[in-house]
């Protein structure tokens, strides 16, 4: 990632306060398909409030992004919820650089293909993928906006359970078999 895009997001996430820790938007209403033991990748976090959800639940929560200002809120969110998530600092542009195995892999509000394949990777068998991705469905468009499909074209070959395009997101999650 460029040093100017880096700076970009810093600055978005130095004047946003902490958020509030929630299930993705993907599973909302489906929170008992999260486990409550093992291990969870929460990829391009953010403030963390999925990963400190996560963690919450009982799971053993790593949170990824390239901000030092977004690890910065996820830690404040993991300290003051009193609960424990490993941050690191990673341009996801390089690749995945973490190594699993994970129960849960979410990847929200990030796109990039080139990770699709490897995300599956990641997860034990049986393990849950959680992608949302924006989305040309219901929206305009724009280049980096998922054509119609692309998450079941990347991840159908899995057991999936939610496949819902609409409204500019796409939202898949599925099981590795
Ligand atoms: C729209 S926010 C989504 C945050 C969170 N997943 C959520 O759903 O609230 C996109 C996040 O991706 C991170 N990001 C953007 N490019 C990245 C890259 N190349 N590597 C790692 N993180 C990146 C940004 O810092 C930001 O936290």
């Amino acid at each position: 990632m460029a040093d100017a895009d880096r700076e970009r997001w810093d600055r978005r996430f130095a004047t946003v306060g902490p958020g509030t820790p929630g299930p993705p938007s993907a599973l909302v209403g489906r929170e008992d398909l999260v486990p409550t033991t093992g291990a969870a990748l929460d990829l391009a976090c953010g403030r963390g409030t999925v990963a400190v959800w996560f963690a919450g639940r009982g799971l053993t929560t790593t949170a990824v992004d390239v901000s030092p200002e977004a690890l910065r809120l996820t830690a404040a969110l993991a300290e003051a919820r009193g609960v424990a998530v490993t941050t690191v600092r990673a341009d996801l542009d390089d690749g995945l650089s973490v190594t699993g195995p994970f129960d849960v892999v979410v990847c929200q509000r990030f796109r990039d293909p080139r990770l699709y394949a490897g995300l599956i990777e990641l997860l034990v068998p049986g393990g849950l993928l959680v992608v949302s991705v924006l989305s040309t469905a219901g929206d305009e468009g724009g280049s980096y906006r998922a054509g119609p499909g692309e998450l079941r074209s990347a991840f159908g070959h899995l057991d999936v359970l939610v496949d819902e395009e609409g409204n500019g997101e796409a939202h898949l999650v599925a099981r590795v078999p």
